[in-house]
């Protein structure tokens, strides 16, 4: 089996190509990642010289590139992670989110279609279903729930998933999609309130709330993720999404004031700051679906995840203060100065 994993130099891809290469030594990885400010080789680290695995750089939304890889590499499998993956930038700069994530997906499944695959799998988001009101706490996102996007990000997912749909029925190519929730874990890019959260309590800096910090995000170990998107993609039916998410609901200061008495840190660190634009009030997902007929449920509960999470970020300061120290100082002042 040879599987192309797209943006497996981020965060939930990278964490995907861990898990697959330790899980399936016999399978053939082929990692594509253009490697944005987002992509970074140092998570593929522990598995650059693992055989069976090959990192090539390219931009999805390149098609002659695109081809010629296909041509090359013969994939059975598609797993498309790659995408501008971050609301904020996406206000600022809605661009490169249609670019890649649109055009990227598209160029994508036309490979698929010239080429012939047995599975293209696209990687969505909970995102794509807007948000809920807080004083609904009865109210789950489930695979029929209309689309109803809230950010350039958000809608630029909604048209890929789209896409995926449409060449499905108008062409039968065999694809499945997944939307899951707020990921948490390591390798995740400190722009990202956990990872931002934890960066910031180490070094005594700011923690920037958004508005009151009372939106809910519905949090997932990353890893329990990465082995929902293994059983849909092994055992998954064709045509069919598949929502991912584990009743981990959480408020934003809840989660900043966890972190913050994790490292036994004050909470005169956290400082209100405006608000996101358009900021979805509440994510919260039903995964019955995945649970019935794939058997998947999360085994990492918040509480335990977060340990992990902020234990990994201790071992491993290199990999993120080497990422802050760089170009991200320019996006954290434009972002937050005077916010
Ligand atoms: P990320 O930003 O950490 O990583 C994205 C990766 O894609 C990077 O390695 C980047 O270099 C690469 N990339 C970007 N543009 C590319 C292009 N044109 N061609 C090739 N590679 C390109 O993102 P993430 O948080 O790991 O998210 C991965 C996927 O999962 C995204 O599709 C995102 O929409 C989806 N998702 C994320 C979450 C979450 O909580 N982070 C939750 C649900 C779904
Ligand atoms: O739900 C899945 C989505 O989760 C993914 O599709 C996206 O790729 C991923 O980025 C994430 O989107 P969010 O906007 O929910 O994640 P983010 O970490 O940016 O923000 C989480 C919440 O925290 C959100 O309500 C905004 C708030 N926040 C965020 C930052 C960066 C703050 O209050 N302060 C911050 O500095």
């Amino acid at each position: 089996m040879k599987i192309i994993v797209t943006g497996g130099a981020g965060f939930i891809g990278g964490n995907f190509v861990h898990y697959m290469v330790e899980k399936y030594p016999d399978y053939e990885i082929v990692c594509l990642d253009k490697l944005t400010y987002a992509g970074n080789l140092e998570t593929l680290e522990p598995v650059m010289d693992k055989p069976g695995f090959k990192f090539v750089k390219g931009d999805i939304a390149d098609r002659e590139f695109v081809y010629k890889l296909f041509e090359d590499e013969k994939p059975d499998i598609i797993v498309n992670f790659a995408a501008e993956s971050h609301v904020d930038r996406s206000i600022s700069d809605p661009g490169i989110f249609l670019q890649t994530n649109i055009i990227g997906t598209g160029v994508l499944l036309d490979a698929c279609r010239e080429y012939g695959i047995k599975r293209y799998h696209q990687v969505s988001t909970d995102e794509v279903y807007g948000d809920l009101p807080l004083d609904r706490p009865d109210l789950f996102f489930t695979e029929t729930t209309p689309l109803h996007t809230s950010s350039p990000y958000s809608a630029s997912k909604a048209s890929a998933d789209l896409l995926v749909l449409a060449y499905h029925r108008t062409f039968k190519l065999p694809v499945t999609i997944s939307r899951c929730s707020n990921n948490y874990g390591p390798y995740h890019f400190p722009e990202k309130l956990i990872p931002l959260m934890i960066a910031n309590c180490l070094n005594d800096k700011p923690l920037p709330v958004y508005g009151k910090g009372e939106n809910v995000r519905d949090w997932l170990y990353v890893i329990d993720h990465c082995r929902a998107i293994d059983m849909i993609i092994h055992d998954g039916k064709v045509g069919e999404v598949y929502n991912i998410g584990g009743h981990n609901e959480r408020t934003n200061l809840q989660v900043v004031e966890t972190i913050i008495d994790a490292l036994g840190k004050s909470r005169d660190l956290i400082q209100y700051v405006t608000d996101r634009p358009g900021h979805d009030m509440r994510y919260a997902i039903d995964p019955t679906k995945i649970h019935d007929e794939l058997g998947w449920e999360p085994t990492t509960k918040f509480d335990d995840g977060i340990k992990q999470t902020i234990e990994w970020y201790l071992n491993n300061k290199s990999w993120w203060e080497k990422i802050i120290s760089g170009e991200y100082q320019n996006y954290y002042d434009k972002m937050y100065k005077d916010r």
